[in-house]
């Protein structure tokens, strides 16, 4: 679906449109959507910019209109939205759908579309078919895969390809299974030298940004500092260029314990509960519908 702004005016996607009138990533106004050239520009600028996942176009549309300049159609979908234990089952075309529907329910963000586990594990060119399948199906500007150094090759062909990445290192949930939970990484000298070294293997396969999640905040500073692409954190203090959450856990929807890192702008869970209860009692009690909400 395409986009029409206020003005009547198609949006430019091309990310070489006019300049915006203000050029913040977040509270910056433009008619056109955020591309990866502007947050290559705002890691220049120093700026540093907020990310949220999205799942659904009416979600996603919120968090447009609250000026949410990038959003991920993250594989943690499998946990908050589609009732899985973990990212693992999540795939491809689960991803393609809700990709697509945040891309149809927003303007202005760049909405990056995760490659879930399986789809690139194979090999470079299996990484290529599963993230041409996003950007082509579902419409999304980028895409997020997981791994450092294990996964540059994938990361160089789909960069070569047109399509731009954001990479992902520290905890990388898809390994679940392996690290038997979800541990801090880059505890330890040698563990911290790792993950630096992965961090600039993405940089150099030429990833545009990498998601840091789940590390001690002086390894997430140090990586920050060392790298011209920005760095998202996620659990990394407070050092990193961008900070990503997953939408559910920031606005408390999400159900039972949620991880340390995570701050709650609203209890929607709670908000949520009390609205259904509400229409259940005036249903049971014949209070809804009234004469003004029926017709005659
Ligand atoms: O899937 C996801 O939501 C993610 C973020 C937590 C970075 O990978």
């Amino acid at each position: 679906m395409t986009h029409v702004s206020p003005a009547g005016k198609k949006p430019d996607s091309s990310g070489t449109g006019p300049p915006e009138a203000g050029k913040a990533l977040y509270g910056g106004k433009g008619s056109r959507r955020i591309t990866v050239r502007d947050i290559a520009a705002a890691k220049e600028r120093g700026e540093k910019w907020p990310m949220l996942t999205a799942y659904d176009a009416m979600t996603a549309s919120v968090f447009d209109e609250a000026g949410i300049p990038v959003m991920l159609v993250g594989d943690s979908m499998g946990n908050c939205h589609l009732g899985y234990e973990s990212t693992v089952p999540v795939t491809m075309d689960e991803i393609t759908i809700l990709s697509a529907a945040v891309v149809r329910g927003t303007k202005r963000a760049l909405i990056v579309g995760d490659l879930p586990f399986g789809s690139f594990q194979e090999g470079p060119v299996q990484a290529l078919r599963s993230a041409t399948r996003l950007v082509k199906e579902a419409g999304v500007g980028a895409v997020k895969l997981e791994g450092g150094e294990r996964s540059a090759h994938q990361i160089e062909l789909l960069v070569q390809s047109g399509i731009p990445v954001m990479a992902h290192v520290g905890l990388t949930p898809q390994s679940v299974n392996a690290y038997g939970g979800y541990p801090v990484q880059g505890r330890g000298e040698e563990a911290a030298q790792q993950l630096l070294r992965d961090a600039k293997a993405v940089q150099d396969a030429g990833a545009f940004a990498v998601v840091l999640e789940t590390v001690p905040a002086e390894v997430a500073g140090e990586v920050t500092r060392s790298l011209h692409i920005p760095t998202v954190g996620i659990g990394a203090g407070p050092d990193c260029d961008a900070q990503v959450l997953v939408w559910t856990d920031m606005a408390g929807l999400t159900g039972g314990r949620v991880p340390r890192f995570v701050k709650q702008y609203a209890q929607l869970r709670q908000t949520l509960g009390d609205a259904a209860r509400a229409f259940a009692e005036d249903v049971v009690g014949g209070a809804y519908p009234a004469a003004e909400h029926s017709f005659h």
